[in-house]
């Protein structure tokens, strides 16, 4: 290695140490963020479950994207490459995913959450009333709520997809499908994903008949008492 290169490699690596070390001191406010989403999503699960006896939520998934995925983000969407950039440009940092047990519960779950007076909405993209082309069906939220450290109060960004069992059951087979065919995913096998898509959302709204029938049967019971 010459002088040069020497140099260069001392510069990369004081630019990925910082890098590094922005990520950490970020890594800790989209933490908060997430375990604070979870805990609200927690506590109207069992209002609701103490109310009506039964939960809206089925289970919960939470992740952080890691420093390559951002990075990657960033160049696919021409943005500069830099954790400051991230913070401005990806809201997704931060994600949590619910899955309800049935339709009518994603909208009740989306209600309750966006309607607490410290969740502040920033995007809504409802991918059940309008599903994506290629059939994919969920209800996506970009909220900021506020998370308390040292430095103070700041709002952070976390993105928070609601689906039913069944949406996700799509969901996840589909990304792997996708990502384990390297990007070949035929015309026709797209297709019947599509079709699919289609089978699981009537499949859905059946479910959701049957639980209202289930539900009013119920009430008629309990007003005969
Ligand atoms: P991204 O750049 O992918 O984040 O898109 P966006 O910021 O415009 O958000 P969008 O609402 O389109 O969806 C973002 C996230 O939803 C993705 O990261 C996936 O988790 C999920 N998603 C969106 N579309 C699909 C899809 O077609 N299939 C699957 N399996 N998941 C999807
Ligand atoms: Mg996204």
């Amino acid at each position: 290695m010459n002088k040069l290169q020497r140099e260069a490699m001392e510069q990369l690596s004081i630019e990925f140490q910082q890098m590094v070390d922005e990520f950490f001191s970020i890594q800790c406010r989209y933490q908060a963020a997430i375990r604070e989403v979870k805990t609200k999503l927690e506590i109207l699960d069992d209002e609701f479950q103490a109310r009506h006896k039964r939960n809206p939520i089925h289970h919960m998934q939470t992740r952080m994207k890691s420093i390559q995925s951002m990075m990657e983000k960033l160049r696919r969407r021409n943005e500069s490459v830099s954790i400051s950039s991230a913070v401005e440009n990806l809201m997704d940092i931060a994600g949590v995913r619910v899955i309800c047990s049935y339709i009518e519960d994603i909208y009740t779950v989306a209600d309750l959450l966006t309607s607490q007076d410290d969740v502040k909405v920033i995007r809504v993209r409802d991918y059940i009333r309008e599903p994506k082309a290629n059939g994919y069906r969920s209800l996506h939220l970009v909220i900021e709520i506020p998370v308390f450290l040292a430095e103070g109060r700041v709002m952070v960004p976390v993105e928070v997809q609601i689906r039913t069992i069944a949406m996700d059951f799509w969901a996840s087979l589909e990304h792997s499908l996708r990502y384990k065919g390297d990007g070949v995913v035929t015309e026709d096998v797209s297709r019947e994903l599509q079709q699919i898509a289609e089978d699981i959302a009537v499949l859905d709204q059946r479910m959701q008949r049957i639980h209202d029938r289930l539900d009013n049967t119920a009430l008629e019971k309990l007003e005969r008492v």
